[in-house]
């Protein structure tokens, strides 16, 4: 009876050590959808209207192959006072894109994304803004509403810029411990600083990082996330592409391989509709599929409230005929 007991605790922490050491098993890609986040600015303000995403796209993109949807908000709309509750009303609203998309497909991903640049009306978090506990805060009760859920990864800050890397790792452990403490076993995104740049990553955030640890045991569920664009200035404001990106990608792949052998998303890249972009983008998405497990996936910005107009546009037409970059440069890349 003892010897069994001890032989099924024995397998039972097996299981959930190899749970929690697992890596990322899923190769993904996909769109952000953008809308409730228009429009936060770099500084984490915010006085926008929340334009919600059309839950059209996700059955027309899931048709065609994606499985990953990044849904950015503001932080101001889910809790309007800072470490406050969440608005019961917005939630309800950002559910439901949220379910739109996961029930889009069998095998569909959301990485819910709190949009707010490491910041709170001007103030950085953990470094003279908002504290840690209120950026844990929201979290935990985003867990109880979705900790349940394995489809659903948690992206824990949009861009964090011009802060202390080193601060910043401390506020990105402490959210972690918080949210293990409440019960949530999602995959978590961390992002590192220069507007989680995956080009300054490894010499910049990255070795801080990567010493974040998991209560629940190995790293694996502890995924890195950046952007990267491929305009002359790297901001994702130009029609035109001048790089492939693809030197920097293979940079963050040996730093990831050398580091615990760590994975990332790609969460946001794009470009314009350009015959740059048609090949630049294309090389770039190649090279992001071929670099899995290391590099997960991807999820190129934007489509949801953006019109055509927008210039790293991939909304579809109102005829339902998708944009030329999507079609040359996004869609062959998907899983
Ligand atoms: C960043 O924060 C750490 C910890 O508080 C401190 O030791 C370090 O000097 C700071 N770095 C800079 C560049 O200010
Ligand atoms: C759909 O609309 C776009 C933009 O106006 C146009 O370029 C495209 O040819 C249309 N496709 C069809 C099938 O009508």
């Amino acid at each position: 009876m003892r010897f069994a007991k001890t032989l099924l605790s024995l397998l039972s922490v097996l299981a959930t050590s190899q749970h929690a050491l697992g890596q990322f098993a899923t190769r993904l890609g996909g769109v952000n959808t953008a809308g409730y986040d228009f429009s936060v600015d770099t500084n984490g303000d915010y006085s926008g209207t929340a334009a919600p995403p059309p839950t059209s796209q996700y059955t027309h993109f899931t048709s065609e192959g994606a499985n990953l949807y990044r849904i950015p908000f503001a932080w101001q709309l889910m809790t309007p006072t800072l470490g406050g509750t969440i608005d019961s009303t917005f939630f309800s609203e950002y559910d439901q894109t949220v379910q739109a998309a996961l029930s889009s497909g069998s095998g569909v991903y959301v990485i819910v994304d709190l949009h707010n640049y490491a910041r709170w009306n001007g103030d950085i978090v953990g470094q003279g803004g908002p504290t840690n506990a209120q950026l844990a805060s929201i979290w935990t009760q985003l867990a109880s509403k979705y900790g349940s859920n394995e489809q659903v990864i948690f992206g824990l800050m949009n861009e964090p810029h011009d802060l202390n890397v080193t601060e910043w790792a401390a506020t990105l452990q402490y959210v972690v411990n918080e949210l293990r403490s409440a019960g949530s076993e999602n995959y978590l995104l961390l992002p590192g600083s220069t507007y989680s740049s995956a080009e300054a990553f490894p010499t910049e955030a990255g070795p801080y990082l990567v010493q974040i640890t998991d209560p629940l045991g190995g790293t694996g569920k502890l995924l890195f996330d950046v952007h990267q664009y491929l305009d002359s200035d790297n901001s994702g404001t130009h029609d035109t592409c001048v790089t492939t990106n693809v030197a920097t990608l293979e940079t963050l792949v040996s730093f990831l391989q050398n580091n615990g052998n760590r994975q990332a998303i790609l969460s946001e890249t794009g470009g314009g509709e350009t015959t740059s972009c048609y090949t630049d983008l294309g090389e770039e998405l190649s090279y992001v599929k071929s670099a899995y497990p290391t590099l997960v996936g991807f999820s190129a910005w934007s489509a949801g409230s953006f019109d055509t107009t927008y210039v790293l546009t991939l909304t579809p037409y109102s005829n339902g005929t998708d944009e030329t970059l999507w079609t040359e440069a996004v869609r062959p890349y998907l899983p």
